[in-house]
């Protein structure tokens, strides 16, 4: 399935031949630039860029690439062909043909659905938008440009929906997406992860690695929506994805690839010798890794959810890897174990299956995430290094569900699953998530680093360029 790009709106779903739809779409576009003009990325508009395009779904050589001036990026819609006579694999509608158009009684749920996920897209490229002003490199900026250029793409992705299927409410809630505002008190995005800021690559990083994977996880599970636009929108949008954890997991993979080499250089593990030399210390990068796989664990939800449940039984979203699953894929008596308080201990406690699918999809996703931290342990070993970075337990440094610190239960889990005190949590807080001072020494790292071929002090170079560029391709000219 080829993309029209002799449109003004590259698509692949017949867009010239729906005027309603057309019109809508490109009343839609110029607040779509405005936005991008004021909340994409900072002092780019004459830069151009070495960016990945679609030119068509097929899984391989969709992508095209080219130096492209970022205003000038074709923003586009594009699904995965339609699966033929493809059913409703779960719920309580299992065995139906998949929806083509939006049934009328899960119409504002999915619509809910729906805004949830594309409120996540903009607001991404609002966290990253200084980002590029501090770059370790122009591999690193060009990177992140792709990143923002999907993420606004992602956001495409749902606002079709939205003006297709939701009529009035759906173009409403389309504008309303431009509006709100990553991290503004009056107009702040949906999700609290997103409205925390980004303020320098070891965090874009783990943005990338862990949240970004959550976008994964998320978007696989509604791939398996019985709603079919929605399902082909979200099977496109992985392959995109698909990218963004790259960047993320061999950022990091970079950064400790350098602080390794430093280490055997000066043959010490010193932290503070090793802020001296220009790196990040491992103990500082196990920090981050405490905060954003805590931060993003909070994104899937209470452990018990009847609202999970609901999506479930009405076919709306589904499981990660639904049907690979063998089982009934309705769920009747099943269970599926949960944490849970008991006085002051933790227990896991085994509840109907189909209310803890928030815990599943998150369960899921840590296991996902902890093989890429084997991956990263892989370059210590290799170095020779004794230090191992680990995924926190699940319960640590929560602020949503049974775990969440500062409600009625208020309680506080160390990264090793004990439940500790509020004193212990107070002395102990800073070992285990960024301090003031860490901040200081990862922001003093940030400046901008714009040669060709040339790295900042704290990130090794890349193993291979993009689409097998040199070392010194000029991915990003600014002119
Ligand atoms: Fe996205
Ligand atoms: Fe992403």
């Amino acid at each position: 399935m080829s993309i029209n790009y002799a449109e003004r709106i590259p698509n692949n779903v017949n867009l010239s031949n729906d005027r309603r739809l057309q019109r809508a779409l490109e009343s839609w576009q110029p607040s779509y630039l405005d936005w991008w003009k004021e909340m994409g990325p900072e002092n780019t508009e004459d830069t151009d860029v070495y960016l990945r395009t679609a030119v068509s779904v097929d899984p391989d050589g969709w992508a095209q690439y080219g130096h492209v001036k970022m205003p000038d990026y074709r923003w586009g819609i594009f699904l995965t062909p339609p699966e033929e006579d493809r059913k409703i694999n779960f719920g309580d509608h299992k065995g139906e043909p998949a929806w083509q158009e939006v049934p009328g009684e899960y119409r504002s749920t999915l619509r809910r659905i729906i805004v949830t996920q594309g409120d996540t897209e903009p607001a991404s490229v609002e966290q990253q938008r200084h980002l590029g002003l501090t770059c370790p490199s122009l591999y690193d900026m060009r990177n992140l440009f792709q990143v923002n250029v999907e993420e606004g793409r992602h956001l495409w992705a749902m606002v079709y929906l939205l003006q297709n299927y939701f009529g009035r409410d759906g173009r409403e809630e389309a504008d309303a997406l431009l509006q709100r505002r990553s991290g503004d008190p009056d107009h702040p995005r949906i999700l609290g992860a997103f409205n925390e800021k980004t303020p320098d690559w070891l965090s874009f990083f783990m943005f990338t690695f862990l949240t970004d994977r959550d976008g994964k996880y998320q978007l696989a599970a509604l791939a398996e929506s019985g709603f079919d636009p929605l399902s082909r929108s979200c099977k496109f949008m992985l392959t995109e994805e698909a990218h963004h954890l790259f960047v993320g997991e061999s950022g990091i993979a970079r950064i400790i690839q350098r602080t390794c080499d430093v280490m055997n250089e000066l043959k010490t593990d010193d932290p503070e010798r090793l802020r001296s030399a220009g790196v990040i210390d491992l103990p500082t990068l196990q920090k981050y890794l405490n905060f954003h796989f805590s931060v993003t664990l909070d994104l899937y939800g209470a452990e018990i959810s009847t609202n999970a449940a609901n999506f479930y039984t009405n076919g709306l979203k589904g499981r990660f890897e639904e049907t690979k699953i063998e089982d009934d894929h309705q769920l009747g008596g099943e269970s599926y174990g949960v944490p849970d308080l008991d006085g002051d201990k933790m227990i896991q406690r085994d509840v109907l299956a189909v209310t803890a699918l928030n815990e599943r999809l998150r369960d899921d996703y840590a296991e996902d995430c902890a093989k890429g931290v084997d991956r990263w342990n892989r370059i210590t070993r290799k170095a020779g290094i004794d230090y191992q970075l680990k995924l926190p337990h699940k319960c640590f440094h929560r602020a949503i569900g049974t775990f969440a610190m500062g409600t009625i239960s208020d309680v506080h889990v160390a990264p090793d699953g004990r439940i500790i005190s509020d004193a212990e949590w107070t002395r102990k807080s800073t070992d285990w998530l960024p301090s003031d001072s860490d901040h200081e020494h990862i922001q003093s790292l940030m400046k901008r680093v714009a040669a060709p071929g040339k790295m900042a002090s704290w990130i090794a170079p890349p193993p291979r360029g993009i689409n097998n560029q040199p070392q010194d391709f000029e991915y990003v000219k600014t002119n």
